[in-house]
């Protein structure tokens, strides 16, 4: 059975279809996932989905797109959040460089200091997004000195990958790694333990070949599951039994 660690089913993707896709996962294999939150209003619906669904996790926190929209009420609520029993992780938080009319770095730096530091207060993982910005998000990361963590979607090089997983941290790979100029992040692969990998969607983003450029959801999870496969040498069986393992004792769920 699947672990999709990072799915967005509270993106608008899905207002047509949502209920019936998310009731039908487990029959198709996938029995378990996190819907990470990006903001106030989409913590609260990835919330709402967990509440809904047994084999959904919730993950709340501030994208640093929407960053700039941070303020004191943000902190008290990931703190009450973090008390439900289906909040199982902060995220996605972290850097953005891709886009010139974004927040601004100083802003982006500031509310991911502050999330991590949140994080280790609750005693919670944290869910990375790290686009553009691998110097400065490997500094905060480090810097904040939180074992408990995963770049998700991990884009870095081979290099920085193994930094992170001296530092405790996971990565988790996406429909990416499928993609035909894919190369750089096969030579991560390669060199991260099979136990520090995590499968992830991003849905409804990063659909894997041969269904690039659809709406991905997570039934595409055994293209990503193959190519691991694979690169270690081993059954698509073994990668989605040990990286469910991993994403299980990751988010710390019973
Ligand atoms: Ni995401």
């Amino acid at each position: 059975m699947y672990f999709d660690t990072h799915a967005h089913y509270d993106d608008e993707a899905f207002d047509v279809d949502r209920d019936e896709l998310l009731a039908a996962l487990p029959e198709k294999g996938v029995s378990l996932i996190v819907n990470p939150g990006c903001g106030y209003e989409s913590s609260l619906a990835a919330i709402r989905l967990a509440e809904k669904y047994p084999h959904v996790y919730a993950a709340v926190g501030w994208h640093p797109q929407d960053a700039d929209k941070w303020n004191e009420q943000s902190e008290t609520a990931v703190w009450e959040w973090a008390k439900h029993e289906k909040v199982v992780a902060i995220g996605e938080i972290g850097l953005d460089y891709h886009y010139d009319d974004g927040p601004a770095r100083e802003t982006q730096l500031a509310v991911f200091r502050t999330q991590l530091e949140l994080a280790k207060d609750l005693n919670l993982p944290v869910i990375v997004h790290d686009r553009e910005a691998h110097a400065d998000c490997l500094e905060l990361v480090r810097s904040a000195n939180w074992t408990r963590g995963v770049f998700h979607c991990y884009s870095g090089s081979a290099e920085m990958a193994r930094e992170i997983l001296e530092l405790g941290w996971y990565l988790s790979f996406t429909g990416v790694i499928t993609f035909k100029n894919a190369r750089k992040v096969l030579d991560v692969i390669r060199v991260t333990p099979l136990e520090r990998i995590m499968l992830e969607t991003d849905s409804p983003y990063l659909a894997p070949v041969p269904n690039r450029g659809k709406r991905n959801d997570s039934s595409n999870l055994p293209y990503i599951a193959q190519v691991i496969a694979d690169i270690k040498g081993i059954s698509p069986e073994d990668v989605v039994r040990i990286t469910r393992e991993n994403g299980v004792r990751f988010f710390n769920l019973h």
